[in-house]
């Protein structure tokens, strides 16, 4: 049996870890606590972590999971901005989940675009108290509109099909755009310029942290509808609440927060908000948040228990060639060892 402290628990994580864990001999330790270098210690014993998007998977948290023994760090994300992966080479091994489902994320992103563009959550309030008022509820059409895409992946390219299918022109830019996919690509300057909403689907890196910054909202079509189902660090939150006070940014849809580590997935509804930048934020009438559960459908869920469960079996059975794994010399084909079915370390 392969023991595998799972921090972060959440309710809707555990049936489908334990059936396909419980079919495929791997037992889980489900743990509330996220990990970081004081709850490190809960994970001995075990031969595996399994984290999600705000465990801290730093170099000193490696350094002591290599000494309990662990051989694995299983993220049960796609995002990886969290693992120290450079730490990790050499020490324990790291997998992730490529992709779930990537229509979870698409139509999130485009949910919240239409409940934020034709005022829907508004609607739903006033209606329940028999308000039944159109004042204030003026949205706008998506057809004829033009979309700006920033990263044209897995999720960027399904959300491109859905607003192709309201309408709308799309442009996008990527450094590495998808060959023969018919996308028009222009430079992050004209898709400022241009597009009526832009929506970000680019990972969060050294490059892309605050893309969106007082400098590129500047540049955008006053009235701009931004969304971020993406990872907060690519917005600069206080100049995205600047742009909105400027009346610059016409709307914004955000599921993530650069802060949100200490504050999404738990309910606070009880306690006083320290952060003032999010109050604000929310307090706004044309700013959506939710929780980071872009990714929240059953058949992700499904999909990422069968991964995660696939990579760690295959990192014990197959002599530490795990399916998946994040090395980051992969950014070298010539020297990557896993390229020729060898272990990377
Ligand atoms: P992907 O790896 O398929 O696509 C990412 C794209 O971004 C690639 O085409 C890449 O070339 C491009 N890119 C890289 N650097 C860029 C830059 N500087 N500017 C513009 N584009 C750049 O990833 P996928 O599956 O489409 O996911 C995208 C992001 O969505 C993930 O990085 C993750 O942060 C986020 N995500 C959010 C979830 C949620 O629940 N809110 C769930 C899953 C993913």
């Amino acid at each position: 049996m392969i023991k595998v402290a799972f921090y972060d628990a959440k309710a809707y994580d555990r049936p489908s870890f334990e059936k396909y864990g419980g079919e495929r001999g791997v037992q889980f330790r489900f743990l509330e606590t996220k990990l970081n270098e004081d709850t490190v210690a809960l994970a001995e014993g075990c031969d595996a972590v399994c984290v999600f998007v705000n465990d801290t998977v730093d170099a000193r948290v490696i350094d002591k999971l290599y000494g309990y023994g662990v051989k694995l760090v299983a993220l049960r994300s796609a995002g990886y901005n969290n693992v120290d992966v450079r730490a990790a080479f050499g020490k324990v091994h790291v997998t992730h989940v490529p992709a779930y489902s990537p229509y979870a994320v698409a139509e999130h992103a485009m949910a919240l675009l239409l409940t934020s563009v034709r005022r829907v959550h508004k609607a739903y309030n006033r209606t329940r108290e028999f308000n039944f008022s159109l004042n204030g509820l003026t949205g706008f059409d998506f057809h004829g509109k033009t979309a700006g895409v920033i990263g044209t992946g897995k999720i960027g390219r399904i959300f491109i099909d859905i607003c192709r299918g309201f309408g709308m022109k799309v442009i996008a830019y990527d450094p590495f755009p998808a060959k023969d996919s018919g996308i028009e690509c222009v430079s992050l300057d004209e898709l400022f310029a241009r597009s009526d909403i832009i929506s970000l689907h680019c990972p969060l890196t050294d490059d892309t942290r605050h893309l969106i910054g007082a400098d590129a909202i500047s540049r955008m079509k006053k009235g701009v509808v931004i969304v971020n189902t993406s990872r907060g660090g690519l917005i600069d939150a206080e100049a995205l609440l600047e742009g909105i006070k400027a009346r610059q940014i016409g709307a914004a849809c955000l599921d993530v927060y650069e802060e949100e580590a200490d504050i999404f997935f738990e309910d606070r509804s009880g306690h006083i908000m320290d952060d003032d930048l999010l109050s604000r934020l929310i307090s706004m009438p044309n700013v959506i948040v939710t929780s980071h559960q872009a990714f929240l459908t059953e058949e992700a869920l499904s999909n990422i228990a069968e991964t995660t469960v696939s990579n760690i079996l295959s990192c014990f059975e197959n002599d530490g060639v795990c399916d998946n794994e994040l090395c980051y010399r992969c950014g070298n084909i010539e020297q990557c060892k896993k390229e020729r079915r060898e272990k990377c370390f």
